[in-house]
């Protein structure tokens, strides 16, 4: 057991850095360069990802970053492991960890459908959650000789880094468990949810001054029980249509969690990596709750001051539907084409049989354009990976607020495999569970051709009156094979 612990403190040492920038050139010195350069190249990762032309070189960027970094780790884990017992287990250690995460994260990337992409962020967001906790804990039980006031800074961080890990690791698995569809996406309503929730953060507060005057083991496990609790109730509580922020939130909490464990471990790229993910998460959140017209500050807390939606009970009427041969006939007397893809093409993954519609289209002389929300699919940018994958020029994939005004003036609008980004009962229902969600407003257009399986509801389970509309009507089955059937039909 000691050697274990002295072998975790070898990997703890390895990875520290910070107080050794100075003085001749060490292997730490040079790990702490590596450090630097890695952590540049995550930035210009960051940069390169917010452009669609540029977001492979940010992928490519990321890619070296995290190889340096490992590289660099690894490296001072040799350094020390030459000569000492304790610093071969740590090597040890070391190898196998790296061995099972890389064959795990190997696997796991290699069978993943995009579709299933966010439950996996969600999941991965766990284990940080979770790496975080055990830093904490490591940190409370190993902690250093420090002066009293340095000490009490060491306790503020282990009971933060705890608390915000275990938040992140329960959240991150409800997460999952409702993106999965293993667990029911509505939100729990739990009485008084928001005292339970307030409760929780002044206990956490109270337990912080406690813990930092007198280190008792027994306030980390409550404080640790607590915050599991706290991340399993804040996101039970969040309904379906709004995970997207939820995952990009989690996203943020686990960027937290891993500057908190950098703290404690002294490691400035822990640090710097940390505060990006954290910032970068918590913007796009911000980003996404202003794109679907939600509460930042609601979402955050656990939907805090959110009703219960009512009950669908509405009759809309009938229906209409139209076949593939009449869709092509409908497609080329069209002056203007607008196609707005959602979930149901990535499932379908019709994006490749769209793009030469598109493109055919295009060559009839017919002013093609793409209409993109920006939560539609499952993940950001879902669709437009999609397109760019299918080689659609970049120039006619239109954002949401740069086509909705031309929607009036559209011959045929495509909905192809989306429902809740094109539902107008966002804009005209204020009872509606998605009331006040911008959304494309396809049903301006002249005719509306709806592709999907079924008359089913999109994930926030709200009927669609878009699809009882007069210019509305529905083109059933699987919507690559419906689209391949109109480029026959041509
Ligand atoms: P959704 O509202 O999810 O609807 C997708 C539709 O596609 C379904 O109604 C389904 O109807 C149809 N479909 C499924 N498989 C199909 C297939 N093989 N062929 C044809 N149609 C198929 O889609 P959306 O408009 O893209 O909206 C996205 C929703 O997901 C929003 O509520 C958003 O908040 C949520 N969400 C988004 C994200 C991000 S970040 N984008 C993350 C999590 C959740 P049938 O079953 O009848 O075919």
């Amino acid at each position: 057991m000691s050697t274990v612990r002295e072998a975790t403190a070898t990997i703890t040492r390895s990875i520290t850095v910070s107080d050794t920038v100075s003085g001749p050139l060490t292997a730490e010195s040079i790990a702490g360069a590596a450090y630097i350069a890695a952590a540049l190249l995550f930035i210009l990762s960051l940069a390169g990802l917010s452009r669609h032309e540029k977001a492979r070189s940010g992928v490519i960027y990321g890619i070296w970053g995290m190889a340096i970094a490992l590289a660099a780790t690894i490296w001072l884990t040799l350094q020390d492991a030459w000569g000492t017992a304790h610093g071969r287990t740590g090597l040890v250690l070391l190898v196998i960890a790296v061995l099972i995460g890389g064959a795990v994260g190997l696997w796991r990337a290699r069978v993943v459908q995009m579709t299933g992409m966010p439950e996996l962020i969600a999941l991965l967001h766990s284990f940080v959650g979770l790496a975080a906790v055990l830093v904490g804990w490591n940190g409370h039980l190993e902690a250093p000789e420090l002066p009293d006031g340095l000490k009490a800074i060491h306790h503020a961080e282990v009971f933060i880094g705890v608390f915000i890990g275990a938040v992140t690791f329960t959240g991150s698995i409800v997460a999952f468990l409702k993106l999965s569809a293993r667990m029911k996406s509505s939100p729990l309503l739990l009485p008084g949810k928001n005292g339970i929730n307030l409760g929780a953060l002044a206990a956490f507060v109270a337990l912080t001054i406690w813990y930092v005057n007198d280190s008792q083991p027994w306030l980390l496990v409550v404080v640790t029980l607590l915050a599991l609790g706290l991340g399993w109730h804040l996101v039970a509580s969040i309904g379906g249509g709004d995970m997207p922020v939820v995952v990009s939130m989690l996203n943020s909490y686990s960027g937290w969690a891993a500057a908190a464990a950098g703290f404690l471990l002294n490691n400035d790229l822990l640090i710097i990596t940390g505060a990006l993910v954290g910032s970068s998460g918590a913007y796009l959140s911000y980003i996404m709750c202003k794109a679907m017209n939600r509460s930042f500050v609601s979402v955050i807390a656990g939907g805090f001051g959110l009703e219960a939606p009512r009950g669908g009970d509405t009759d809309y009427g009938e229906h209409r539907e139209i076949t593939a041969q009449a869709t092509a006939e409908l497609l080329t007397n069209a002056a203007s084409v607008v196609i707005t893809p959602g979930y149901g093409m990535a499932v379908a993954q019709a994006q490749y049989p769209v793009a030469e519609l598109a493109q055919q289209l295009r060559e009839r002389g017919v002013d093609v354009r793409f209409g993109i929300h920006p939560v539609a699919g499952r993940l950001p940018g879902h669709m437009n990976v999609l397109l760019a994958e299918a080689k659609v020029p970049y120039d006619i994939v239109l954002e949401m607020d740069e086509i909705n005004e031309d929607l009036t003036g559209t011959s045929v609008v495509l909905v192809i495999g989306a429902n809740d980004t094109v539902n107008p009962a966002a804009a005209e229902d204020p009872g509606s569970p998605i009331a006040g969600m911008p959304v494309l407003r396809v049903w301006e257009a002249e005719n509306v051709v709806v592709f999907k399986r079924s008359m089913a509801a999109g994930y926030a389970g709200v009927q669609n009156p878009l699809f009882f509309r007069d210019n509305s009507q529905m083109l059933f089955g699987d919507a690559k094979q419906r689209v391949e059937d109109i480029l026959r039909a041509f």
